[in-house]
C-alpha cells in the first residue's frame, strides 16, 4: 500500500483531442508534438521520474494508443541502432517504461478532465500526482517535485497556480484564498473557467496536482460542471473543508504548449537555453528580426 507521505504514482489524462492544435491532431495526438525533438509527454514523463514517482497512468482514447507505445521497447528500431549507432540507442533507452510501471486506463468518452482521472480510481490507493503534459513547464526542481515538498510539510491536497493576466481567466481554474504565507495560498473557493466579471482573483490553476484519494469518491457522484463535463476543479473543491486544498506558486516558468504560439514560445526558449542549438537560433532570430 501507498503510504501516506510517498507520493510513487501519477496520472496524465491524455485523451482529449487537441482541438486548438487542429489539423495536425487529426491523427497526431498533441501529447507527442516535440519540443525541439523531445515530445510533451517526455517532458512531463521525465518530470514526475525527477520527483521519485515510478507508477505512470495513462488515461487515454482508443484512438491515442501510440502515446503508450512511444515508451515500449522498439526491438526493430534497437536492433538496427545496435549495429549502427550505439549514442542514439542509449538515448532511447532513456525513456522506456518497465510493463510493471505503465498503466494504460482508456477513457472511452470525452466526459471531461475530472472523468479522466475518476477512470484511473482502480489504480489509486494513497495520494497521487496528477500532470497536464501540454503544461510544460520548465525548472530547476521539477515543478511536480517541488509540490510533493509542500504536500509533505501540509498533508492537503496541493494545485499548482500561477498570476496571469485577467483577460485570461475564462480558460483556467481559478481560485480564491483565505489567507496567503509567501508562495502557500489556503484555498476557499475554485471556480472553473469563470466569466471575467465573477473571477474571483488573478490566480489561475496550471496543470499539476498532488491529490488525496478522496477525491475520488466526489468524482464518482459525476457532477455536471462547465462545458457539460466532469470537472476535476469542482471536485477538489469539495475537499477544502475537510482536507484542504492549497494553491502553491511554483517557481519556473509554464509554456502553453497546447496552443500554437504557447507551443512555439515553449521551443524557442527550451532552444535557446540548450547550448547545443543557443547560436544557431540566435543566428535564425537575428535574420528574421532585421
Ligand atoms: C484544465 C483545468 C483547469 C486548469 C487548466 C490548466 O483545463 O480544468 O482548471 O486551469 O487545465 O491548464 P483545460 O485546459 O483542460 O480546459
Amino acid at each position: 500500500m501507498n503510504a501516506l507521505n510517498q507520493i510513487k504514482t501519477v496520472i496524465f489524462p491524455v485523451a482529449g483531442i487537441g482541438s486548438r492544435f487542429l489539423p495536425v491532431t487529426k491523427t497526431v495526438p498533441k501529447e507527442l508534438l516535440p519540443i525541439l525533438n523531445i515530445p510533451l509527454i517526455e517532458y512531463a514523463v521525465n518530470e514526475a521520474r525527477e520527483a521519485g514517482i515510478e507508477r505512470f497512468i495513462f488515461v487515454s482514447s482508443p484512438e491515442k494508443q501510440s502515446i503508450t507505445d512511444y515508451f515500449k521497447k522498439d526491438k526493430k528500431l534497437e536492433s538496427y541502432l545496435k549495429n549502427k549507432n550505439s549514442d542514439l540507442l542509449i538515448g532511447l533507452e532513456k525513456n522506456f517504461i518497465s510493463d510493471e510501471s505503465l498503466i494504460e486506463v482508456v477513457q472511452e468518452e470525452p466526459l471531461g478532465l475530472g472523468h479522466a482521472i475518476w477512470c484511473a480510481r482502480d489504480y489509486i490507493d494513497g495520494p497521487f500526482a496528477v500532470i497536464l503534459p501540454d503544461d510544460l513547464i520548465i525548472s530547476k526542481v521539477a515543478c511536480i517535485k517541488q509540490m510533493i515538498n509542500v504536500y509533505k510539510e501540509h498533508k492537503s491536497n496541493i494545485v499548482a497556480i500561477q498570476e496571469i493576466d485577467s483577460v485570461n481567466v475564462s480558460k483556467y481554474g481559478v481560485i480564491d484564498y483565505d489567507d496567503n504565507n509567501k508562495d502557500y495560498y489556503f484555498i476557499k473557493n475554485m471556480v472553473e473557467k469563470p466569466n471575467i466579471n465573477d473571477a474571483p482573483s488573478n490566480l489561475a490553476i496550471i496543470g499539476r496536482y498532488i491529490l488525496l484519494p478522496n477525491v475520488l469518491n466526489s468524482l464518482s457522484d459525476k457532477k455536471i460542471g462547465f462545458g457539460g463535463e466532469i470537472q476535476l476543479t469542482d471536485a477538489i473543491k469539495t475537499t477544502i473543508k475537510n482536507e484542504g486544498v492549497i494553491g502553491y506558486k511554483f517557481e519556473g516558468n509554464r509554456y502553453d504548449c497546447g496552443n500554437v504560439i504557447g507551443a512555439l514560445e515553449a521551443q524557442i526558449s527550451v532552444a535557446i537555453n540548450n547550448s547545443r542549438y543557443k547560436d544557431k537560433v540566435i543566428d535564425i532570430m537575428k535574420k528574421y528580426l532585421k
